[in-house]
Parts: structure tokens; C-alpha cells; sequence
């Protein structure tokens, strides 16, 4: 078994603040330190987070790609130095994906590492983000660019932090949730599908647990992306160049809704390969039930992504992936819902082609 992380779920009953119990009944210790989101500041979702802030323990980060910077890693870790952290103590981190992904892999450096908390508070981060020990930052206009494999030694899931998130956040992380079912779990998929459109997260709470519970055990076969863990990047290589186009311009993608926009072009290409037609039927109506979310939820921004791509700059981000080998573009392929195949040669032309299936008519 491997020796880390542990995984601490804290009961939808709990009377104590979010994530309390996990130190309280669980381990018996508190963190030293505190990367939190700076969302936190400001309402009282999380109370005792004011006592430790108090006692100078708390750095506040902002939330958003433009804190995923090496920049801000250095803030971090020169607040570590300037406190005398040291490595025998722990971090905590608690935010979104990109308060964990800078958080952590500061506290994955820091004199070589620290003892780490993954404390995820949004969905797309309970499902996925704070769940792997990849941590990183963007660079040079690349996402995830730097970035180390490091586990966090303890996980902790508190689901009702979750009831806080703006809509559109609660998107984000049912597409990572999407992107578990399709690629591992075919009844994962037929439970979501069933929702015409995106529920409220109290409403689902099994299904987020089922969703991260995937990417628990991909994570567990497959720790260092030498196969198995690659088919986590399902919808990722055409969203993560969304992404980038997205910045270049100035503009804001959320991170969910880029994947989702990807992986319906991933599905129609899975679709055009795909010799059985019922599969085909089946991988295609997975693309359409992905664009009725995300165009029920935020039409505007898919406009936007959409009217905007232009196909050779995003072709040009797609090379320039980090996931590709010196064959080419290398893309994440369904063979069926919940089977997935990794390291599948993606053309240019066919790129073309599944683009306008997926999006000709957004
Ligand atoms: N390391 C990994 O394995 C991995 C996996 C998937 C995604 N990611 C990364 O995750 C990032 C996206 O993460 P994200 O979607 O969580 O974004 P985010 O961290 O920017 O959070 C989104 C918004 O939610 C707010 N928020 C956080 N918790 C909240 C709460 N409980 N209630 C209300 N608002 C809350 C934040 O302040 C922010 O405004 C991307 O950078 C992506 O690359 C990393």
C-alpha cells in the first residue's frame, strides 16, 4: 500500500468548523502553518482560521492562475524563512486548485519539503486538484510548466465548504467529475447524465466522493504518469491551449469550462474512431450532454471560447504540451464510456475535423 497520503473524510454532521475534526479526533496535532485562500478572509465559512491568523500562522493567497507563478512561490517561501519554519513542521493548504497547486508545491521545496495538508474547498479541487501531489505553477504562458510529483501526507474532504461556491465553480468541478466518469466509471456517467443540469453539490455528495474516489486509484496505480494516470488528462491538451489562448488575450477561461469545451472534441474523435455504432452513438451523446451543461450554465462564456478560437493557434499550444513526445500531439482516446487509452497520436487535420463536430454548431 502506498504510505501516502492519508485520506480524512469529515461527516456531513459535524458539528465542528470545516475541516476541524480532521486534527481534533483524527491525528490529535494542528498544522503550524496556513496557505489559505483569501476567500476565507473575508466570510466566516471556515471560524477558527481567524484564532490562528491571530497567532501570525496564516498567509493569504489570492486565488486565481496569476498566483500560480514562481513569483508568488517565492513570496511564499521567503514568508516561510522569515517565520523559521522548518521541515520537521507541517503547511496546511486550503483553497482551490490554485491556492494548492502554489501552495503546495512551495511547502514541496521548502528545505526539501515540509509535512503537507491538502485541504480542497472547491469541487473541481475535492475531486481532483487536491488529490495526486501534483503541484505546480504556470510558465511562460504555460500551464503546470514547473512543478514537482510530491504527496500530501494527509487529504482531508469537508464537503460542506463546498456550499459556498459561485456557480460557476460548481461547473469547474463537475467537469473533472465528467472526466473521472468517462474515462473510469460507466455507472459514475449514467448517474450524472441523468441531471439535465448542473446540481447544487449538497444535492450529490456520493457522486463527489465516487468521482474523487477515482482519482484516488488511478493516483495509487500509476503515481508517476508512466501510463495509467495519463488518461486524467482526457479533454486537458485542446483545454489547457483554450487556456493559453484564453491568457494571451487577457482573458479569463475557467479551468472547467475549457476542459469541458476539450473534451467534447476528445469525445467526438474518440467517436470518429470508434467501429461499434452504439459506441459511437453513445460517445457522441456524452459530447452533446457536456455542451447542454455547459451552454444551459454559461453561454457566454462558451461563446466567447468559441468565437475566438482560432484553430492553428490553438494547434500551436497543443505542440508545445507537455504531455507530448517527439511523435507529436499526444491525446487521451475513448474506446468506449470508462474506457480510456493514453499516448494516441492526434493530427492536425483531425484536430480540424473534431473541432468543428464538437463546436460548428455552438
Ligand atoms: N494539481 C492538480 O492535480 C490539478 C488538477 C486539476 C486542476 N488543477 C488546477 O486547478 C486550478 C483550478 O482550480 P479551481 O477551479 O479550484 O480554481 P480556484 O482555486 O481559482 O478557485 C475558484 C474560485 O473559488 C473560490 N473559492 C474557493 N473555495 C471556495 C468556497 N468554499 N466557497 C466559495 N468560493 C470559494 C476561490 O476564491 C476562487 O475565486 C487550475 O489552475 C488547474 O490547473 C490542478
Amino acid at each position: 500500500m502506498h504510505p501516502k497520503p492519508t485520506y480524512i473524510s469529515i461527516p456531513a454532521g459535524s458539528t465542528k468548523g470545516a475541516f476541524e475534526d480532521a486534527w481534533h479526533t483524527t491525528v490529535q496535532a494542528l498544522p503550524d502553518w496556513y496557505i489559505v485562500d483569501e476567500f476565507f478572509q473575508n466570510n466566516n465559512n471556515i471560524p477558527w482560521i481567524e484564532d490562528v491568523h491571530a497567532q501570525g500562522r496564516v498567509y493569504w493567497l489570492k486565488a486565481g492562475e496569476l498566483s500560480k507563478t514562481l513569483a508568488e512561490v517565492e513570496n511564499i517561501l521567503t514568508w516561510l524563512t522569515q517565520n523559521n519554519a522548518n521541515r520537521q513542521q507541517s503547511v496546511a493548504v486550503i483553497g482551490g486548485g490554485t491556492v494548492l497547486d502554489a501552495g503546495l508545491f512551495a511547502a514541496s521545496i521548502y528545505q526539501r519539503g515540509m509535512q503537507k495538508w491538502s485541504l480542497p474547498t472547491t469541487l473541481l479541487a475535492a475531486v481532483d486538484a487536491g488529490i495526486g501531489g501534483k503541484n505546480g505553477v504556470n510558465f511562460m504562458g504555460f500551464k503546470n510548466y514547473i512543478g514537482t510529483i510530491t504527496q500530501p501526507d494527509f487529504v482531508v474532504s469537508d464537503f460542506r465548504v463546498l456550499d459556498s461556491l459561485e456557480a460557476v465553480d460548481v461547473l469547474n468541478g463537475w467537469m473533472e467529475m465528467a472526466k473521472h466518469a468517462l474515462i473510469a466509471d460507466p455507472a459514475l456517467w449514467d448517474s450524472m447524465k441523468q441531471f439535465g443540469t448542473i446540481p447544487p453539490t449538497k444535492t450529490v455528495h456520493i457522486l463527489i466522493h465516487e468521482a474523487a474516489a477515482i482519482k484516488k486509484r488511478i493516483v495509487e496505480a500509476d503515481e508517476y504518469e508512466s501510463g495509467l494516470r495519463k488518461t486524467l488528462n482526457f479533454g486537458h491538451t485542446v483545454g489547457h491551449a483554450l487556456e493559453s489562448a484564453a491568457a494571451s488575450r487577457s482573458e479569463n477561461l475557467p479551468h472547467g469550462i475549457a476542459v469541458g469545451l476539450g473534451m467534447m472534441v476528445s469525445l467526438h474523435w474518440s467517436a470518429d474512431q470508434a467501429a461499434d455504432p452504439g459506441i459511437q452513438r453513445e460517445l457522441v451523446d456524452a459530447a452533446h450532454c457536456i455542451k447542454r451543461w455547459l451552454t444551459r450554465a454559461v453561454p457566454a462564456y462558451v461563446q466567447i471560447a468559441v468565437n475566438a478560437a482560432d484553430l492553428d493557434a490553438l494547434w500551436a499550444f497543443m505542440e508545445m504540451d507537455k504531455k507530448n513526445d517527439t511523435n507529436g500531439v499526444q491525446e487521451v482516446r475513448l474506446t468506449d464510456i470508462g474506457q480510456a487509452e493514453w499516448n494516441q497520436l492526434l493530427s492536425r487535420s483531425a484536430f480540424g475535423t473534431s473541432w468543428s463536430s464538437a463546436h460548428g454548431g455552438v
